[in-house]
Order: C-alpha cells, then structure tokens, then sequence
C-alpha cells in the first residue's frame, strides 16, 4: 500500500477525477445490490403464486433499468480514472529522462512507467471495486438473506483472491521471460537472415542453424511454461467458486426447508455470489499490480533522482573562453572505467598539444583511443592525473564553457529521423544556408547530397532515403565541422570512406583547422601520417610516439602497421581497376 503514498502527488494532481470517480463507483456497488434483490422478490412472488403480469413487468423493467444505470455509471467512472492515469503520468515526468542512457531510458519509459500507470488506473479501480463491491454485497447478503449462509458460503472466496495473486504473479513473470526470447528469437533470425553470406562466405551456417534451432527449442519451453500457469489459473477459478454454489445450494437449500430462507432470498444469494467473484479476483490482482508498481516506481525514483556525477560543484565561474585557447595537456597517471574498477584502462598518458597542432590517436582495437577522448569530454571524472587547457584543469572548468570549445564526432554517429539540412545543423540551429553548404563541401558530401532526390531536404533514417556508412561519416563530420571550435574530435570518423575521400577531407580540415586543435584516432593510418604528434597505444600505456617518419624509424608496431595498409591498399587498388 505504501506505494499508494508515493504516488500522492498524483493523487492529490488529479483530485477532482479521482473524487468524481470513486463516488460513481460507490453508486456502481449501490446498484449491483438491486438486480439480485428483484430477482429474489421475483421468486418470492412466484413461490406464492400470487404475482399480477403488472408486477411481473414492472419488476422485468426494473432490472433493465437497473442495468442500463449500471453500463452508465461504469463507464462514468472507469473513463474518469483511466483518462486521469494515462494523460498525466507521462506528461508529468518526461523532461527529466533527458539525460539518461537510451536503453535505461526505453526499459523505464515502457515498462515502469506502464506499471506505475497500472497502479494509478487498474490499482484504485481493483482496490476501491473490490471494497466496495465486496463490502456492499456482504452486507446485503447478511441483510437480505442469512448471516450464517454468508460466512460459511463465502469462505472458499479467499482462496480466490490466493490463487489470483500467486499464479497471477508466475504467469507475468513467465509471460515476460517469453516475450523477451521471442524478441531475441526474432534478433537472431534477422541477423542470420541479413547476414547469410557472410555466414556462408565463413562456413559458419552450420553452426549458425544449430545456435537457431538452440533458441528456437528455448523458446518453446518458455511459452509452453507461460501456458502451464495459464491453464492452471481458470480451472482453479472454476473450481472456487463451484464450491462456493455448493455449499451454498446445500446449506442454503437445508434453511429453506427449515423456513429460515424463502426461496426468493436463495435466488437473491445465488445472484449476489456472482458479484462477489470479480472483487476477489481483483484483491488477489491487486496485490501483483502494488508488487510490480512499488518496484517500478523504485526504480524510475532512483532515475530520476540519481545525482549527476559529473558536476560544476568545483568549477571556476570565473572563467572565460579567452582563458582556455592555450595548450591541451594530459598527464593522466591512471584511468578505470566505474564499474570495473581493478582494471585500470589508461596509465601514464601524456601529451601537449598547441593550437594549431594536430594529435593522431591508434593502436589496436580496445587499446585506450575512444577512453583518451571521453576524459577530455568529462564522460568520467574520478582518474589520476590531470588535463588542462590552457594551464586550468578541465574539471575546473564550467561544463558548458569546456563542451562548446570541443567539436566531437563520435564513433558510433548518429544521426536523426530528419533532413540531412537540421542534422548537419544540429550543432547551430541557426547557421544560414550557405554554411550548411560549405561545411557540407569540407566534409566531401556535398556532391552527394546534391544527387538527392530532395537536395539538402532529403530525410534521412526510417523515413527517408538510408545513408551509407560513409555518407554518414561524412555527415557527422560537417556537422562538427559547421560548430567551428577551437578543438576538433574525430574518433575513427574516416573508416568508412574510400581512400580518395579521406585524402580530401584531411586536406580542407588543414585548411579548416589552422591555429586549432585537432584530435584524430583512427585505424587507418594514412589518416593521423600528417599529424604533428602521433602517440601509438596498447593496452591503455603509449608504446610509441612521435611524428609519421619517427615512428616508421622506430620499426615498431606502427611502422609494421604501415607496411600492412600500404600492401592492403595496393592490392585495392589492383582489385578496384
Ligand atoms: N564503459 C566501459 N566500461 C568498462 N570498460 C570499458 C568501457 N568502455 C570501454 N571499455 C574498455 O576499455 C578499453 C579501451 O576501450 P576504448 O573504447 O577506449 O578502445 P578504443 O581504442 O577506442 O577501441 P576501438 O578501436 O575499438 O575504438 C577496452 O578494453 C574496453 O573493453
Ligand atoms: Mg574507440
């Protein structure tokens, strides 16, 4: 129940709905009692024998009155606390979920914020209809009909409301496990279906089928345990409330022949049973929807109050852009990633590097280049060390000042379900036309998007034409080039562009970043030979720095490297003509 505190706020927001709601619903209760009640006078009458065809029509009317009140009034007060749940709930929260992960932010969005809704909607609807309803027609039954009938009857019910709960929580939680191995069957069939040549190209398809057939047989096991808890939750309900009518027709039918009870009060009791059923269906519903909405509304909680790690706590109000154009300088001695802390990812990384200066980042995969670059972007600020611009350590820096000095193309670019104008503007949503255009030209996409079938209102992703690998490249890379900052980031930007490209992207970025800084990892190393310092790391330390011709002096891991691309790229060349 303590989950219906916490959601007094919404509560006390939606006052009105609620008020009006809930006082339907009591109505709603009120008028269940009076079908079975008529039904029982009915009987009576017809006992007697002594029943007019006026009264019989009169009390036929009466019972369809009493369920056109009912349809009305139901309809009344669901509307009012379903309208209330699902227009405020969301509404309410969205703009803090901003800042959080993409994954995080769907689980929540969809799933808590579903279950909290359940508790807002179904959870007073269950709770109140369940108290009311249950409540009104017990105590008409002992009113209208026998105390001792009512509890002796009524004592299976419980075991309603036990069952409801218990197989109610294992189905969820069963359906829930089948639906995510259908999504993930549906994830493995795509992949292998886009992927065949590749597999087939690998001689993988064997195992691939078998890795199929694998998930296909999980699969199975978990829908066929969702059914075993489905097939079990009806059955026990039948089985209740049978009970139920037995003992009442037994014990029932012993007071009528006793003359405790006319028949008509039989027929009535017969008829409030029914009622009973749903409100103890509802209690054992009840207890799962809290279960699940108290755990939800934990988490989202926790979301959306988890304080910010990074923060502006000790930055340096004071400063300005003109304080920090001098040189970057890393002297970090060690760097772990959060959650694995033992494992430090970066050691003793050092650099300067001025404006104008361009900084070449490789090394193998998973060797430290993209973790060089987050510290600079404050992603983490907990390492060893310092980095400063222009003699201030960046975590003195206001954010806001530090992240507009910094251009970023990060590896995995993104791009939005609109026209490849807005998503080159992204980074100024006013820059005019021309320097959409111009920034486009740097890049090397403006010839393509001139192919377009709309120009430079083309849409792009869902909706519209699906870029190429490079052409998003390319994109990501005017985008940043558009922001014209005094610090440029490319994290592996030109893999996907063919070497004549990337030649051209270089050679205006020289142009373009004269007196700035530049920061450029890479696989490919024809696209760091031009920088003024290229450090070469492995396992998080640097193993060799130096200019392009140092490096190749060196004969190490680079200049081997070199050899291999050079080689690689000939062969291209020889394969492409
Ligand atoms: N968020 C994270 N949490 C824990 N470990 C991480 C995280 N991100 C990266 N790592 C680990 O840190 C190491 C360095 O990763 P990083 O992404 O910096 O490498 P990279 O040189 O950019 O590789 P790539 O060439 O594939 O881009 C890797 O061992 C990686 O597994
Ligand atoms: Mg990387």
């Amino acid at each position: 129940m303590n989950i219906f505190s916490k959601l007094g706020w919404f509560f006390k927001q939606e006052k009105k709905r609620y008020i009006i709601g809930v006082s339907f619903l009591a109505l709603t209760s009120i008028a269940n009692l009076v079908p079975p009640r008529i039904l029982g006078l009915m009987a009576d009458q017809l006992d007697k024998g002594s029943i007019s065809w006026s009264e019989y029509a009169a009390l036929i009317l009466a019972v369809v009155a009493a369920a056109i009140v009912l349809y009305l009034l139901r309809y009344f007060w669901r509307k009012q606390i379903w309208g209330g749940a699902v227009s405020s709930v969301p509404k309410e929260r969205t703009h803090y979920y901003q800042r959080h992960r993409t994954g995080d932010l769907m689980a929540h969005a969809t799933n808590d914020i579903n279950s909290i809704q359940n508790v807002a909607g179904d959870g007073v609807l269950t709770l109140v209809d369940s108290l009311f309803t249950g409540g009104t027609t017990m105590i008409a039954m002992i009113i209208f009909t026998d105390f001792r009938l009512t509890v002796i009857a009524l004592l299976p019910l419980p075991f309603l409301a036990l069952g409801a709960w218990k197989l109610g929580d294992k189905l969820h939680y069963s359906f829930d496990k089948s639906q995510a191995a259908f999504s993930r069957l549906n994830n493995k069939t795509q992949e292998s279906v886009s992927g065949i040549k590749v597999l087939k190209a690998f001689g993988e398809s064997k195992q691939d089928s078998a890795a199929f057939n694998k998930m296909v047989d999980e699969t199975i096991q978990i829908n066929k345990k969702v059914f075993k808890w489905d097939s079990m939750f009806d059955p026990l309900g039948t089985l209740i409330i049978g009970a139920t009518y037995v003992i009442t027709i037994i014990y029932g039918g012993l007071l009528v022949t006793n003359h405790t009870l006319s028949v008509g009060q039989l027929v009535s009791f017969i008829a409030y049973i029914s009622n009973m059923v749903w409100p103890m269906f509802a209690i054992g519903y009840l207890f799962n929807i809290l279960e699940r909405g108290s755990a939800s509304y934990d988490r989202v909680e926790r979301l959306l109050y988890e304080r910010p790690q990074i923060t502006d706590e000790n930055a340096d109000q004071s400063l300005t852009v003109k304080d920090i154009q001098g040189d970057l300088k890393y002297d970090i001695r060690s760097f772990a990633y959060p959650d694995e802390k033992e494992i430090p990812v970066l050691q003793n990384i050092d650099f300067t590097l001025k404006p104008g200066q361009t900084l070449g980042l490789v090394g193998k995969v998973g060797a430290g280049k993209t973790t060089i670059i987050e510290l600079l972007l404050r992603e983490f600020d907990h390492y060893q060390g310092k980095i400063t611009l222009g003699g201030h350590d960046i975590r003195n820096i206001p954010l806001k000042l530090l992240l507009n000095e910094i251009s970023y193309v990060p590896q995995n670019n993104f791009l939005f379900s609109t026209s490849i104008e807005k998503n080159i503007a992204f980074s100024d949503q006013d820059a005019t036309k021309n320097k959409i255009e111009s920034a486009a030209q740097k890049s090397d996409l403006h010839d393509d998007i001139m192919q377009m079938p709309a120009g430079y209102q083309t849409l792009v992703g869902e909706n519209g034409v699906s870029l190429s690998g490079g052409q998003k490249q390319r994109l990501s890379i005017a985008r940043a080039l558009l922001k014209e900052s005094p610090i440029l980031i490319l994290d592996d930007a030109l893999s996907a562009v063919d070497a004549k490209t990337e030649t051209a992207i270089l050679n205006s970025l020289r142009s373009e970043r004269k007196g700035k800084k530049t920061l450029i990892a890479a696989h490919r190393l024809t696209s760091v030979m031009d920088a003024d310092l290229i450090l070469v790391l492995k396992n998080g330390k640097i193993v060799e720095r130096g200019k392009h011709a140092d490096l190749l002096a060196q004969d190490g891991w680079y200049a081997e490297m070199w050899r291999k691309q050079e080689l690689q790229a000939k062969v291209g060349e020889i394969d492409g003509q």
